[in-house]
């Protein structure tokens, strides 16, 4: 059977390691084959439970992640499982990073700005790009979270932080902490020297709607133009297959042109 005859049809799947980041964010290795895309997300689901979009936040040869963070009626369910459980997904769906396309070229410097479990859906992104540094110049990473016991992937952070080829700032929110420096992504975002990129950069935000919007305009403030800012955005979803309606604002349909968003159409989206 071809992916379109079941796109909509959640099949199982075997739950084959899970880790605790943190004590609300947990990341799900789960048997899977399906190709998929930087930035892409899968339906995950118990039946009679509920339902959820879940970003791929890393991938194996026969295997994908979702980095879950526990906050209602299907994401409670999912933290009961354990390894060996069965998990039923369906996907991947959605416009993912221009990772290849736009992104990436030995020319090209890359800005990532992340909020709390915003890290998740541009991990796949990051690891790549660690792995391949003759595709980048520099990718630049600020990563912001509440609290360090709020931290996501401390080891593969540090990885990121020792690379030649990335430049990394941590951030808490209003706490200190090895490692960390104080304050919101905002603040940081000055640090960045977009000004001698010349042209050859993107800008990739990602993280809560209010994060986003005001990191992009931080962006703006600094030079950065609209075109190159990129976001993932965040909605709620029923079918992510166009079907529904549940995800759209005005004409857009988040699930189908989204989660992955140029700026100059991503800011007619916010609230
Ligand atoms: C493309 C995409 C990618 C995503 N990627 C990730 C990811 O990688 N990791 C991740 O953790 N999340 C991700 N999410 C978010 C995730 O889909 C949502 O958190 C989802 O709602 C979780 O489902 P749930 O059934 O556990 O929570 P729900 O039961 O839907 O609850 C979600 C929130 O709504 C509140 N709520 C529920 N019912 C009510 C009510 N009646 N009145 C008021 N408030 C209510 C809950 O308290 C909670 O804060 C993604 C979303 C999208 C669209
Ligand atoms: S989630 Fe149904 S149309 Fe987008």
């Amino acid at each position: 059977m071809s992916q379109t005859d079941n796109i909509m049809r959640p099949e199982p799947h075997r739950i084959l390691k899970i880790t605790h980041e943190t004590q609300a964010e947990f990341t799900f290795r789960v048997e899977f084959s399906r190709p998929s895309r930087f930035g892409q997300f899968c339906m995950l689901s118990i039946p009679k439970v509920g339902e959820a979009p879940i970003s791929i936040s890393g991938t194996g040869e026969d295997w994908v992640e979702f980095t879950i963070r526990k906050v209602g009626r299907l994401t409670e369910g999912v933290f009961e499982l354990r390894e060996g459980s069965t998990i039923f997904l369906r996907g991947p769906y959605g416009k993912p990073w221009p990772v290849e396309e736009t992104f990436a070229g030995a020319e090209q410097s890359l800005v990532v700005i992340s909020g709390g479990t915003g890290l998740a859906p541009v991990r796949t992104t990051l690891n790549w790009f660690y792995a391949h540094p003759e595709q980048i110049r520099t990718l630049y990473l600020i990563a912001g979270f509440k609290d360090a016991g709020g931290a996501l992937y401390n080891e593969e952070r540090e990885r990121w932080a020792q690379a030649e080829h990335f430049r990394t700032v941590y951030t808490l929110d209003d706490t200190e902490a090895p490692g960390f420096e104080k304050g919101m992504v905002t603040a940081h975002i000055g640090k960045i020297p977009f000004a001698s990129f010349g042209e050859n950069y993107h800008v990739a935000i990602v993280g809560p709607p209010p994060m986003m919007h005001f990191s992009a305009l931080e962006c703006l403030k600094h030079g950065v133009p609209e075109e190159k800012i990129w976001v993932s955005y965040e909605r709620k979803m029923q079918c992510a297959v166009g079907k529904c309606g549940h995800c759209k604002i005005n004409e857009t349909y988040v699930c189908l042109e989204g989660p992955v968003f140029h700026y100059p159409k991503a800011k007619t989206l916010f609230d």
